[in-house]
């Protein structure tokens, strides 16, 4: 019979994807070292009335915190001002609200790296082409910052031109449908820049169907390693370059606990993003492997840390017994 938790944590992730995979996992993992914390997770599939209901749920469980990646910032603002005035506290993660009542932010500077990005595609055209940019789901606050970035940073730029734009949702499918239809009517692009590395892929995927992939470049966001993912497909050519967008579900959980329990935290913890090409990808496939080995072992040790607490609890359970009778 386990003790109550000393605190519960409710996480509503907005999508169901290997990046909240991952955050998801380093969120759990890093709750091992605090006890007595429950992690409860729900995703809301990219659905706003999902996520709202998701929260509400938390809302009525009493949880002691809750973590949001909010969906679309304008649909998910009020139920987080409620949980807040609630006064429950909430750490945004990723996206933000359109409000500060809220407890912490912990992510990218998503306006940053759209400049970051743009400055990086102008040296790669040498300040001249045609470019595609699929978005993210429009009302989410990272598609409106790496939009706005890119285009502060392009403006330097007369003769890079974007002569189409698309909304993908963050999604792979989608992309690969939206630029399908740009490919049609536009016979000259030198860039594709996408949001993040499934829509990048889904683009790809598109142009080689029409035979046009090795006319033009690729670019993402994220940075995953693993199988079919960015990382690899920089490695592989796939990809011209990604950006690293940290998960960063360890950091949550720091922050959290340092809210919970009455420490000093950060309103603002701003993770930072690298680039990802050709030269780099394969010694970062390296380091992860290696850190996801290590990961395997933090997780063994702690399995084995919990059978040997239940074996001395039963013992001790056993003792007290022999010496009442
Ligand atoms: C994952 C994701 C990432 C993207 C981020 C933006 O759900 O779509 O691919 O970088 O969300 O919030």
């Amino acid at each position: 019979d386990r003790e109550e938790p000393r605190y519960v944590i409710g996480v509503s992730q907005c999508s169901d994807d290997e990046w909240r995979t991952q955050m998801n996992k380093e969120i759990r993992r890093e709750a091992l070292f605090y006890p007595g914390v429950e992690i409860r997770i729900r995703s809301a599939r990219d659905d706003n009335r999902q996520q709202i209901a998701d929260i509400e749920s938390f809302i009525r469980q009493e949880v002691d915190l809750i973590v949001v990646a909010p969906n679309e910032a304008d649909a998910i603002t009020p139920v987080v001002e409620k949980a807040y005035d609630k006064g429950i506290p909430v750490v945004l993660v990723d996206r933000k609200i359109d409000s500060e009542r809220y407890t912490a932010y912990i992510g990218a500077d998503n306006y940053e790296m759209g400049r970051q990005i743009g400055t990086y595609i102008a040296s790669r055209l040498r300040g001249e082409g045609n470019i595609v940019e699929l978005t993210g789901l429009k009302g989410s606050t990272p598609a409106r910052d790496r939009h706005h970035g890119l285009i502060d940073a392009l403006s330097d730029f007369p003769d890079i031109h974007i002569v189409a734009t698309a909304d993908a949702g963050w999604l792979k499918q989608s992309a690969e449908t939206a630029f399908d239809s740009i490919l049609v009517k536009q016979p000259q692009i030198n860039l594709v820049f996408a949001h993040n590395d499934p829509m990048a892929s889904g683009a790809c995927e598109a142009a080689r169907g029409r035979g046009r992939d090795k006319d033009m470049l690729f670019v993402g966001v994220d940075a995953l390693s693993g199988e079919g993912l960015g990382v690899e497909s920089v490695a592989d050519g796939t990809l011209d370059a990604t950006f690293i967008y940290p998960t960063g579900g360890d950091r949550v959980v720091q922050v959290a606990m340092d809210i919970l329990e009455k420490r000093s935290f950060p309103r603002e913890t701003l993770l930072s993003t690298a680039l990802v090409n050709r030269q780099n990808a394969r010694i970062m496939q390296m380091q992860t492997l290696h850190i996801s080995t290590l990961d395997a072992k933090i997780e063994k040790l702690n399995g084995q840390l919990d059978a040997f607490l239940s074996r001395y609890s039963a013992q001790r359970m056993f003792l007290y017994a022999c010496i009442v009778i």
